[in-house]
């Protein structure tokens, strides 16, 4: 069984050396953070859960730790998920360069609607997303039903000064998430809280996905998703050269205009779907009783010669 302890202790070079190497990625991560969160992923990153990723900073923390152990057997699964689909594809972009690409799923949302579509049994979880009281608490009551007891969760911004002025409520969450018995604090790192869930909590041991079933999931969140906009970045053939480079050939500006444009792509797709929505409400309400009703009326006054208009040119 993995003892974890207050003191960070360093388990090789390349743990020494996180901090330096992910540094340039977007993000905001202390050295303590990202310590904490390779040896996360070196001892527990079986199945890694994290939910807010933004650029991906985190992420390649988590996976670079889960690859260096040399006693895992297993491909590491990361399953990352972001509600702004500018992180989403800022995450893809990352994770790419550092050809981590092959073991990552990232899906477009809230852990809410993440649980809805996958049943994973994460083996360590990273907290960092909505950083409101209510958001906090609501992720970590969701992870309560999710996780069985030793997992490790670290929750981004515990120790930030923002808590107390009342912009975050990540410490009064955890707190509360402590008192209820759910987890039991370890310590802070960086400016994170570092838990391990106790057996109050009602996950239930379920096998990994195997290879296939987790490409599959990939591929079904991609479709959902709109492939057009980043199946550049996430291979959906395990058996594909894994995360080619972009060519070198093309410039950084040609790799912006792109991303804008798959980005803009996306939000059409959306617009388009707002419109659906709006159009089939406009049916229901013309068929409703009202509407009905309000039709009778014009027939009515224009039997008797009644009809008007108003100063917009509509029928009143
Ligand atoms: C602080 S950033 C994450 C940084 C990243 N973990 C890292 O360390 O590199 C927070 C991210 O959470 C996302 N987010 C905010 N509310 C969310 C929610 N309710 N569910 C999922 N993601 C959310 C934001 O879009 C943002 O990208």
């Amino acid at each position: 069984m993995t003892t974890w302890t207050e003191q960070q202790h360093f388990l090789n070079e390349d743990h020494h050396n996180i901090f330096e190497k992910t540094k340039d990625i977007p993000g905001w991560q202390e050295p303590g953070d990202s310590y904490k969160l390779y040896e996360m992923g070196y001892r527990s990153g079986d199945v890694i859960l994290e939910i807010g990723t933004y650029g991906g900073r985190s992420a390649v923390v988590e996976l670079e730790g889960a690859l260096a152990n040399p006693d895992r057997s297993i491909k590491p699964q990361y399953f990352g998920i972001d509600l702004d689909i500018n992180g989403v594809l800022r995450t893809a972009d990352t994770l790419e360069k550092f050809n981590l690409t092959d073991y990552c799923l990232l899906f477009h949302g809230t852990l809410n609607s993440f649980a809805k579509e996958f049943s994973i049994q994460p083996t360590m979880v990273f907290v960092d997303a909505d950083h409101r009281y209510e958001g906090v608490k609501s992720d970590l009551l969701l992870l309560k039903d999710y996780l069985v007891a030793g997992t490790p969760i670290l929750c981004h911004d515990y120790a930030n000064p923002e808590n107390e002025t009342g912009e975050m409520g990540v410490r009064q969450a955890v707190n509360e998430f402590i008192r209820e018995g759910y987890a039991e604090f370890v310590g802070t790192f960086g400016c994170s809280a570092f838990l391990l869930t106790t057996n109050q909590c009602g996950g239930v041991a379920r096998p990994r996905l195997s290879e296939q079933e987790f490409a599959g999931c990939k591929a079904d969140v991609l479709s959902k998703i709109g492939q057009s906009t980043y199946k550049r970045n996430t291979a959906l053939d395990s058996s594909k050269p894994s995360n080619p480079k972009p060519d070198a050939a093309i410039g950084q500006d040609l790799q912006q205009v792109k991303t804008e444009l798959e980005q803009a792509q996306f939000r059409i797709q959306q617009v388009k779907t707002e419109l659906e929505q709006a159009q089939s409400r406009i049916q229901a309400m013309e068929s409703s009783k009202f509407w009905k009703i309000r039709l009778a009326w014009f027939k009515v006054k224009k039997m008797f010669g009644v009809l008007e208009k108003n100063k917009n040119g509509f029928i009143k």
